[in-house]
């Protein structure tokens, strides 16, 4: 499967911009995360690997010691809704490998049980980690991502990178047992396409991958049987959204990978005058409050390039 070609390269040429980048990933000990790790690793990137589960990920340092990868790899135990252990986390990549320039948020459970069981008594809080791990966990990493990319200075911005996992039920909404999953989803989209904006302004690149449902341990025995018969998506393709997010300069992407492979998914983001000229002053707004924080000869260049960008947008609006 071949999805490099939207980019007019091929996928080996893309895999040679990711060799010595910093790539931190959490959910990596399984599944979508692991094989991740494995293509970084195997690109030449420097890979922190974090998951809750600490015998899943000494599997996977075992593996990569086994392979000759160990001396990229570091692994770290981590809850991502523990806002102290992610930022741990953060930490130690920055210390062990000296700066961050990918993150990918992509830990996430379906614990499955009917939201609105009736065997539930209506006075009992429903149970809110699907919402915990999968939104509020990568939040929490898309925070610490910016922080930390702040502090990159060696990287150019197309470099720096944040890559949020999504779903297929990021625009496909689930009844029932999936309706906190798929809301925790559509969360995140609509996260990676503010991150998106709030990149243009500071300097990194963010993007949503949404596969249909994969071979992984998240699908439960419910899941597979519903499931029984219908293709599934291929997870080197999901792996090789991530080579293709991290390599290319595409940001605000929300691919959607599929038992074909990858699609490019039009941005949704509503098309009027009125939310352009919005968004255009807000963007302005956040590029002229980096540049009133950098040393007085950045500074004066910033404001310059802004003062220009503004003009053009003004010039639009009368035109
Ligand atoms: N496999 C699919 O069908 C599918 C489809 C669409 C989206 N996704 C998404 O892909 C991502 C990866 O899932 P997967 O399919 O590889 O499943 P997986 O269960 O194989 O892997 C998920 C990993 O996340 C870790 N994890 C869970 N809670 C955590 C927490 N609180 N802190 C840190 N790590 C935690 C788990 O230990 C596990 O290693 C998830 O966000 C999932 O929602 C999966």
């Amino acid at each position: 499967m071949e999805i490099a070609h939207a980019y007019n390269s091929s996928y080996a040429d893309l895999a040679r911009g990711v060799k010595d980048r910093v790539v931190l990933i959490t959910g990596a000990a399984s599944g979508i995360g692991r094989l991740a790790t494995l293509e970084y690793l195997k690109l030449g990137a420097k890979v922190a690997a974090g998951d809750i589960n600490h015998d899943t990920l000494k599997t996977l340092a075992s593996e990569c010691e086994a392979t000759g990868f160990a001396g990229n790899l570091f692994t770290c135990t981590v809850n991502v809704t523990k806002y102290d252990e992610l930022y741990d986390l953060f930490f130690k990549t920055q210390e062990k490998f000296g700066r961050i320039d990918v993150v990918c948020a992509n830990a996430g459970i379906n614990p499955g049980g009917d939201f609105m069981s009736s065997k539930v008594p209506a006075n009992v809080r429903p149970d809110m980690k699907v919402i915990d791990v999968n939104f509020v966990g990568v939040l929490y990493t898309s925070h610490l991502a910016v922080r930390f990319f702040r502090e990159n200075t060696t990287a150019k911005a197309s470099e720096k990178c944040l890559i949020l996992t999504g779903s297929m039920a990021s625009f496909q909404a689930m009844p029932s047992v999936g309706m906190p999953y798929s809301a925790s989803k559509a969360a995140v989209l609509s996260l990676s396409q503010s991150l998106a904006i709030q990149g243009v302004a500071e300097g990194f690149r963010c993007n949503c991958i949404n596969p249909w449902f994969a071979d992984t341990n998240i699908l439960d025995k419910a899941a597979r049987l519903v499931l029984k018969g219908i293709p599934l998506a291929p997870i080197h393709a999901i792996t090789q959204a991530f080579i293709l997010a991290t390599a290319t300069e595409a940001t605000d992407q929300a691919w959607v990978i599929d038992e074909h492979g990858l699609w490019e998914l039009p941005n949704p983001s509503i098309k009027s005058k009125v939310v352009d000229q919005f968004m255009s002053r807000f963007v302005i707004g956040l590029k002229l409050k980096k540049a009133l924080q950098r040393d007085a000869y950045k500074r004066y260049l910033s404001i310059a390039a802004i003062a220009a960008g503004a003009v053009a947008v003004v010039w639009k609006l009368f035109n």
